[in-house]
């Protein structure tokens, strides 16, 4: 049995909590560079990656990555149809542990590393399961609606909040493109 991994977001948000525009497609204003290659090379070394069904991460190395696809069309957790290395998992069905241990990860020494990478939904869910750090991007662009970080955010809810709700505080905070002014900060359980 594979141990139960360390549980890590990741998510860029305009400065209204916006993670994608509201008909789903990706904000032209939050594809920043330096978040991209921040984003890619944090994936690299993760064991594996939980998303929704549109939010896989792109990529060269994304059909490569062992992944947890959330889906509400499958009842038990079952094998995806078109890629060796996923699964489908309806959480309402059956326990987080349960679809961890059917990616089947070899054991290992140190702790795996699950990377969260949304939507809306899944980054929601994973607030109740327990992240052990949340990496969110903040971009100075405005995409004033749309699909948000966390389910509430934008209707008066910063996108933080959630964070600080399930007792996750800021541990550090970095310029990651002085140019557009986008910051990279760190959330982490209290103690
Ligand atoms: N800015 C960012 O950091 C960021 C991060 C992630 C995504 N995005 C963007 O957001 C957009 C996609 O958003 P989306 O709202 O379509 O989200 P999504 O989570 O990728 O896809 C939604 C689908 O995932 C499944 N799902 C989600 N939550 C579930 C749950 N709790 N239980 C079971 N199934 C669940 C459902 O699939 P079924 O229909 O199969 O039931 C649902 O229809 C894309 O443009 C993407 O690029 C941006």
């Amino acid at each position: 049995m594979s141990q139960r991994p360390r549980i890590v977001g990741y998510a860029i948000v305009s400065r209204e909590g916006m993670i994608a525009n509201s008909d789903g497609s990706f904000p032209d204003e939050l594809k920043i560079p330096a978040d991209q290659q921040f984003y890619q090379d944090s994936l690299a070394s993760a064991a594996a990656v939980a998303n929704g069904r549109h939010s896989a991460e792109g990529g060269p190395r994304e059909g490569a990555r062992k992944r947890i696809v959330l889906s509400r069309r499958v009842h038990r957790i079952v094998h995806h149809p078109e890629n060796p290395n996923a699964i489908l998992w309806n959480p309402a069905t059956a326990p987080f542990d349960e679809a961890w241990q059917k990616l089947g990860l070899p054991e290992g020494e140190a702790r795996p590393t699950l990377a969260v990478v949304g939507g809306t939904d899944v980054f929601g869910l994973f607030l109740t399961l327990g992240y052990d750090a949340f990496f969110l991007t903040r971009a100075r662009a405005s995409v004033p609606r749309g699909r948000p970080v966390f389910p509430g955010v934008g209707l008066g809810l910063p996108p933080d909040e959630p964070l600080r709700k399930h007792g996750l505080v800021l541990k550090g905070s970095r310029i990651l493109d002085p140019a557009t002014d986008t910051v990279l900060e760190e959330w982490g359980p209290a103690s």
